[in-house]
């Protein structure tokens, strides 16, 4: 694991240096760049506690179905704003201490379907416990999981496709 992890690493060094030799019109300056990076960790950072935590009580039958229900909303606002905290040049060429791999730029299109995944099951989330259908927000949480896996494994210090361990 920690092989293939610093395999990805490498060839992101290697596509970063290739990066150099482009032009940089489209780039953020470093300083925004950090200041973005830091958005969009600080949202990722919040979006378990301030909102999937209280869908995951009501999915184990734990908690409020209706906070649950309006908790799923706000979470699917947080990832569209979450969508646009990617601009060109805010990788770890402008910011050092992101956890955002290249692959969120070179592989935009799935990057997008991930992001687009979990809005998707989020929102059937919200459906189910605005119904108060504990059979489906359980079968429908499981879901909601598995989508938070496209980008990155489970727990916080784990990688993944779109995410360097920490
Ligand atoms: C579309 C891809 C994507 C999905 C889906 C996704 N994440 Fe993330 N997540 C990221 C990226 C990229 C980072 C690293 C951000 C950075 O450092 O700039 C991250 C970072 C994190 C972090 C660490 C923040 C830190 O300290 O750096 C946590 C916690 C987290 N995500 C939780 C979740 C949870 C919970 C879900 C599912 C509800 C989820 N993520 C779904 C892409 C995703």
């Amino acid at each position: 694991m920690i092989r293939i992890v610093s395999a990805c690493a490498l060839a992101g060094i290697v596509l970063l240096a290739a990066q150099d030799v482009s032009p940089r019109a489209q780039t953020v300056p470093a300083q925004g760049a950090k200041e973005i990076a830091k958005q969009r960790e600080d949202l990722m950072k919040g979006i378990y506690r301030g909102y999937y935590r209280d869908m995951s009580q009501a999915a184990k039958g734990e908690g409020d179905a209706k906070l649950a229900a309006t908790k799923a909303t706000e979470a699917v606002a947080q990832l569209k704003k979450f969508a646009t905290l990617f601009p060109p040049g805010s990788g770890r060429e402008g910011a050092p201490d992101t956890r955002a791999k290249p692959e969120v730029w070179t592989k935009r299109a799935e990057f997008d379907a991930a992001l687009d995944s979990l809005v998707k099951e989020t929102t059937a989330f919200g459906e189910a416990a605005a119904a108060g259908n504990a059979d489906a927000m359980k079968a429908s949480w499981a879901k909601v999981a598995e989508a938070c896996g496209g980008c990155h494994g489970g727990p916080s210090k784990s990688g993944g496709k779109f995410r360097f361990e920490e």
